[in-house]
This record gives structure tokens, sequence and C-alpha cells, in this order.
């Protein structure tokens, strides 16, 4: 049985009060099932308070980071470090297209961040912007995210997906889990978990809204 991940990418958006909302609607109404890993991934400072909300509801959801820094502690102004995150979280999004476009994110620096991650037990999920992108090593879950696709409303096609999918394996190796994000919601993502070489999405604006998000987890989870 193949993992497929169901992951939400806030961004920056929702303060404290409205993360934890979210967390009190979706949290309960989660399905529980080995190889269906769902994630939230919150703004900074919302972190430590989704993470116990998580553990005061026992919910099964992996709280992540959206980055972490690629240096150790030390004089990095307002930076967090991956052994500062790795006390509330097990994942971090690595090399966002965003990143790399806003905040000058290069694949050297993505590959530090990877390090960072590993040292810590931190699972770096890496966004890689076409077939070609770099996978730094030991990295082992990636997400394909055109960045045509991203925040438009203009996804790219399941079939698409999976035949880059299957390019991105063919050249780093067929272990890893390739989810696919840019522009999923609930009416198109039961097309995208249906391709065999995809392991599931990743999710912005549609994951904002509880409902929404349950809504695709449901359907995630008929497909496990
Ligand atoms: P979107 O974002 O779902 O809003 O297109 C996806 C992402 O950037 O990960």
């Amino acid at each position: 049985m193949k993992n497929i991940w169901v992951v939400a990418n806030w961004k920056s958006n929702k303060n404290i009060s409205e993360a934890l909302a979210w967390i009190d609607q979706v949290g309960p109404e989660l399905p529980r099932k080995d190889n269906l890993k769902l994630v939230v991934c919150p703004t900074y400072i919302d972190i430590e308070e989704v993470k116990k909300a998580v553990l005061v509801g026992n919910y099964p959801l992996i709280v992540g980071s959206q980055d972490l820094s690629p240096f150790e502690d030390g004089p990095y102004t307002g930076e967090e470090s991956a052994r500062i995150l790795s006390d509330v979280v097990d994942l971090a999004i690595l090399g966002h297209s965003e990143r790399r476009e806003n905040f000058g994110e290069t694949d050297a620096m993505v590959a530090e961040k990877v390090k960072r991650a590993k040292e810590f037990k931190i699972e770096p999920l890496v966004c890689l912007q076409s077939e070609e992108t770099l996978v730094p090593e030991g990295v082992r879950l990636v997400a394909y995210e055109p960045v045509f696709a991203i925040g438009t409303g203009n996804p790219d096609t399941p079939a698409n997906a999976a035949e880059v999918a299957e390019g991105i394996k063919g050249r780093n190796g067929q272990g890893l889990e390739v989810l696919y994000g840019g522009s999923v919601n609930s009416d198109n993502c039961k097309a995208f978990l249906q391709q065999e070489a995809l392991n599931g999405l990743l999710i912005g604006k549609a994951s904002l809204e509880a409902e929404e998000f349950l809504k695709i987890v449901d359907i995630a989870s008929k497909i496990v």
C-alpha cells in the first residue's frame, strides 16, 4: 500500500485564533489510516499553538513548517533553525517557488536546509518546479509544483503531473514519493489522487477553509 499525503500549506495566512478555529473544526473529523499522512504547515507564530491543540485532541495530524534556516543556531536574525523547530515540527516544506522567487532561495540553499532538517529528524518536503529541479541528497518526499499552477486556478493536468512524477523518479530514484501541488481543490483532487505515480497533494488556498480541506481529506481517505 502506498502512502497518500495531504499537506496543507497555509502560507502567510491565519493568526493564532484563526489557526485554532481551523484545528477545532478539522481535528475531530480526520480519519485515521496508517498510510494516509495528513499534515498542516502553519505560520511560525501559529505552530506551537497548533501543535498543542493537536496533542490535546490527539488528532492524526502532523505539524510542519513552511521553511527553516539553512544555518545552525547562531547570529542569523529572523531565522528559525532546525534544532529550534524540531521541538514542534516533524516536517518542513523546503524550496517552495514563492521562496525561490521572493527571497532569492537557490538550489544550494535548499540543499543546506535539507541537511539541517535531517540532522534534527525533520522530514524535508522539497518543492520541484519542474522535472529538472535539483533534488538534494537524502530527500525521499518531493512535490511537483509548476509555477503556472500555483494560486492561479489553473492546475496542471493529472496525466501530465503523473508523467512528470515518473520523470522525477527516473532521474532521482524510484523510492521517491512525489506529491502534486498547484490549484488543487475538492473538485479536481480525485483525478490527481487516482494517478498511480502520485503520492498525494500539497494544497495552498483550498487548505485554508476547514470544510474544503475536510472534503479533500475525505476523498483521499477513500482512495488510500
Ligand atoms: P495553491 O498553492 O494550492 O494555492 O495553488 C499550492 C502551493 O503553493 O503549495
